[in-house]
């Protein structure tokens, strides 16, 4: 077998056979084909697609290049959530601890942000001490004692698509549906959860900005899971608008335990609990009552103790960005648009996200959004602040959100999108 047999049959739209997706996964892994045909190949792939049995293929032979876990050991059902990513998306943070407070454990292992989307252990490196790195036998020991770890993989897992992954992000192969989903699946099987609930997100602040993209990625991450015994549902989220009221690290962390307080806004509430329920009704936990968690506070108990677990402070004082700047309305009506894609993208640049894998981020840096779509506002009334701890960054946001803001003289032909917009199972 040689790669550029391999290239050239995708190239020429061939499907590729189970010998050679097997052979390139793995000969790509050890470093025997170059990372320019590989580049090749996921370029092609990009164009001309995989079927069904195809990504099934590539998927079981990512999930072979590395480890994978198991947690048989818990007394507990195991259940995760994947988010496809997207602007002021913090819900992994109240979630994994309501879930666990519900019954489930939850092995939820998560990114950094990269781009204008931010990474949940980002936003955790914000409280004073938390660790994202643990070994294999530490998560489980902290899933066994308070029923929900948040960290980083470990380099074990899924070894070919770490190397795929950083390749795809500097030659422009992600937005491939085959690319992405197996990608995503191959870390979820290998890490071993018995259900998983999939919040694919649609619209400007996501990658897939139309819902019938994001509807062909659900069915196809839900075909693979269930393939592969994981009980795998999936939920289109909007993502039109950024959720909750904040972007940016600290200022996340800061609304997350608000929401763990009983309070917070409506709509991260709103898809906290939808996704809880799933996560719920996957692992068997029917009549587990999520809202009643967040109400009595066992759900902060949780949040507090998974923290301290991983050698945060639940009670530090919170990173705060040195400099502000607050944004105006500019007209009195209804506000009809703030699009998500630009406030991820003026966040990015204040400093909430970087550039390369190795830059650092700004832990206070980010935005505060004072209305969204459907508020009545008034000329001169606050709408958006803006944090960083460099200043010289403002004209450069403040340059993103040109074209973010629209408004209406009256509410009549105006309705915000439902948070939820479809269900895949
Ligand atoms: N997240 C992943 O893990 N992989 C992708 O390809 C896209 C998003």
């Amino acid at each position: 077998m040689d790669a550029i047999s391999v290239i050239r049959a995708k190239r020429d739209g061939t499907r590729l056979t189970d010998a050679q997706i097997d052979w390139i996964i793995d000969a790509y892994t050890r470093g025997e084909v170059a990372d320019e045909q590989m580049s090749a190949l996921a370029m092609a792939i990009f164009l001309n697609g995989m079927d069904r049995a195809e990504i099934a293929r590539w998927t079981a032979a990512m999930i072979a290049s590395g480890e994978r876990m198991d947690f048989s050991s818990l007394p507990r059902p195991t259940a995760d959530k994947h988010s496809t990513g997207g602007v002021g998306d913090k819900i992994t943070l109240p979630l994994a601890p309501l879930v666990a407070a519900c019954g489930a454990a939850v092995p939820q292992l998560s990114g950094r942000g990269l781009g204008h989307t931010g990474g949940t252990l980002d936003k955790l490196e914000s409280i004073p001490g938390w660790r994202a790195q643990l070994t294999n036998a530490d998560m489980l020991a902290v899933l066994r004692d308070v029923g929900s770890v948040i960290c980083a993989a470990g380099e074990g897992l899924a070894r070919a698509d770490k190397k795929l992954y950083a390749l795809r992000d500097v030659t422009g192969t992600v937005e491939s549906i085959p690319l992405i989903a197996s990608s995503i699946m191959s870390k979820k099987i290998a890490e071993g959860t018995g259900s998983l609930v999939l919040d694919v997100k649609v619209g400007s602040g996501a990658f897939m900005k139309d819902i019938d993209s994001a509807r062909e990625l659900a069915t196809t991450m839900v075909g693979l899971g269930t393939d592969h015994g994981v009980r795998t549902t999936a939920l289109l989220t909007d993502m039109s608008t950024p959720l909750g009221r904040t972007a940016g690290n600290a200022l996340e962390v800061r609304e997350s335990v608000e929401v763990l307080a009983g309070g917070g806004p409506a709509d991260v509430v709103e898809l906290t609990l939808a996704l809880a329920r799933e996560m719920l009704d996957a692992a068997g936990l029917k009549d587990a009552d999520p809202a009643k968690a967040l109400a009595d506070g066992t759900a902060m108990d949780h949040w507090r103790r998974m923290i301290a677990a991983q050698g945060g402070d639940p009670d530090a004082p919170l990173p705060v960005a040195r400099e502000h700047h607050v944004l105006r309305a500019e007209s009195t009506g209804v506000l009809t648009r703030l699009d998500a894609y630009a406030v991820g993208l003026a966040a990015w640049r204040l400093g909430a996200g970087r550039a390369r894998k190795e830059d650092p981020v700004q832990a206070g840096a980010g935005i505060e959004l004072h209305a969204k779509p459907g508020d009545h506002i008034t000329t001169g009334q606050p709408l958006l602040t803006l944090h960083t701890d460099t200043p010289s960054a403002f004209p450069y946001a403040l340059e993103a959100l040109a074209d973010a803001i629209a408004y209406a003289p009256q509410a009549t032909e105006f309705t915000t999108n439902p948070i939820v917009l479809e269900r895949i199972a």
